[in-house]
């Protein structure tokens, strides 16, 4: 089965129609610029400019940067607050004609990673964190996602984890990746006291330079970059969606 799977971010916009039996691209990855202000109706153009493009008709499965309750957003950090309380399912399907389904994007990307990437077949605890604008978390007990996990906003050393750590942070404030690693380790060390996973798997486009920064991280947990890089939210997405269709 084929769904579309669009992944929303703070930057840009990707979207690609996915085979969720294989995880394989069926069309063209498409990336465009998240519009500003990324009000839900300037989104919801966006996504059916993408759409059209792809000459899609069929089932839309969406990640979206916030909690995520029955697809209404709960919270908006990196996006426009106006989506607070937005039956964002509703707001697409009126934009594209096409049924929609949307989760979290981290945890779109953690169901990606464990259905197709680093963490096949992976039993225990494994924790996904995409570092990219925010910081996004997804925790996975054997195999079973727990929702909505949001440690991006855990306060560590009086600060939000995202807004001291993120890859966003890391170039505004030009440190240098010895820098980064250094604070990297201190939510790592905090995040591993209270879940103590077994496996971290690292997401977001920085994670397609893990050399140059895993060498420096100290983490107990085995440490993995992720397989499907900037796609993995997008593919998680359409599997997402296909599952609720036939759970
Ligand atoms: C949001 C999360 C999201 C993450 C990554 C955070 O600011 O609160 O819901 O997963 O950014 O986009």
């Amino acid at each position: 089965m084929d769904v579309l799977g669009i992944d929303i971010g703070g930057s840009t916009i990707k979207a690609a129609i996915v085979d969720v039996a294989t995880g394989q691209l069926e069309s063209d990855f498409l990336q465009i610029e998240t519009p500003r202000p990324a009000t839900p109706q300037a989104v919801a153009e966006s996504i059916n400019a993408l759409v059209t493009l792809l000459r899609w008709n069929g089932v839309v499965g969406c990640g979206f940067p916030a909690v995520i309750r029955d697809g209404v957003a709960i919270t908006a950090a990196n996006i426009d607050s106006s989506w607070i309380d937005c039956d964002i399912p509703s707001l697409l399907q009126t934009a594209t004609g096409c049924y929609c389904v949307v989760l979290n994007d981290a945890d779109a990307a953690g169901l990606a990673e464990m259905k197709f990437g680093t963490g096949q077949g992976r039993a225990g605890s494994v924790l996904m964190l995409t570092l990219g604008t925010g910081i996004g978390s997804a925790l996975f007990y054997n195999e079973r996602l727990f929702p909505n996990l949001e440690l991006g906003h855990l306060v560590v050393n009086g600060m939000a984890v995202e807004k001291y750590t993120s890859a966003a942070v890391r170039i505004n404030d030009a440190l240098s990746w010895q820098e980064w690693a250094e604070r990297l380790n201190c939510v790592f060390h905090y995040i591993e006291r209270l879940l103590s996973p077994d496996l971290i798997i690292i997401g977001g486009g920085v994670s397609e330079q893990a050399e140059q920064f895993f060498p420096l991280l100290n983490t107990r947990a085995e440490l993995t970059a992720a397989h499907m890089k900037n796609r993995a939210g997008l593919i998680g997405s359409a599997l997402f969606a296909a599952e609720n269709l036939y759970p």
